[in-house]
């Protein structure tokens, strides 16, 4: 058995990215990196089985749509890790989908908000999320998914 064989059944954990990550790869790769959206799809895939869990996987660049995902994991999803991109700065509806569902959440940043400008600084998802990882790069998302595996075994 690989570390990539099928899950043991312990749910599901959906990804969500926001706005331009599905340029990832190309899109200031001196911030991002030149990992691309796919590669991080195949990285947490691996890292959710890893830990007995499945990864559902959305990226939109449409606030509403990601909303309507926030929505839908009540009935598919255990737990939800999300990089909003730029809405975690601006968006109040995202921030209450995620309080609506109430399942347990990791906000993910590629990279160090706090270092870059002052407006990056703040997010609208951080009062209402259990854990928040920023500066990691790609890895931050398979230490959210590892926090999350601790967190609902609890
Ligand atoms: C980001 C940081 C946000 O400020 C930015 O708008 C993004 C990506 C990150 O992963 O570092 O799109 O969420």
């Amino acid at each position: 058995m690989t570390s990539e064989a099928s899950s043991t059944g312990r749910g599901t954990i959906l990804i969500v990215n926001g706005p331009n990550l599905n340029l990832l790869g190309t899109r200031e790769p001196g911030i991002y990196g030149h990992a691309t959206l796919v590669n991080l799809q195949d990285l947490v895939a691996v890292a959710a089985r890893g830990h007995g869990f499945d990864a559902d996987f959305i990226q939109s660049n449409h606030e509403g749509a990601l909303v309507d995902a926030i929505h839908a994991a009540r009935d598919s999803a255990v737990g939800i890790v999300i990089n909003a991109g730029a809405y975690t700065h601006t968006s109040i509806a995202i921030r209450d989908a995620l309080a609506g569902v109430g399942l347990p959440a990791v906000e993910v940043h590629i990279s160090n908000v706090h270092r870059r400008e002052e407006f990056r600084h703040f997010s609208y998802l951080s009062a209402v999320v259990d854990a928040v990882i920023v500066g990691a790069g790609m890895h931050g998302y398979e230490l959210a998914i590892s926090y999350l595996a601790k967190a609902l075994a609890r």
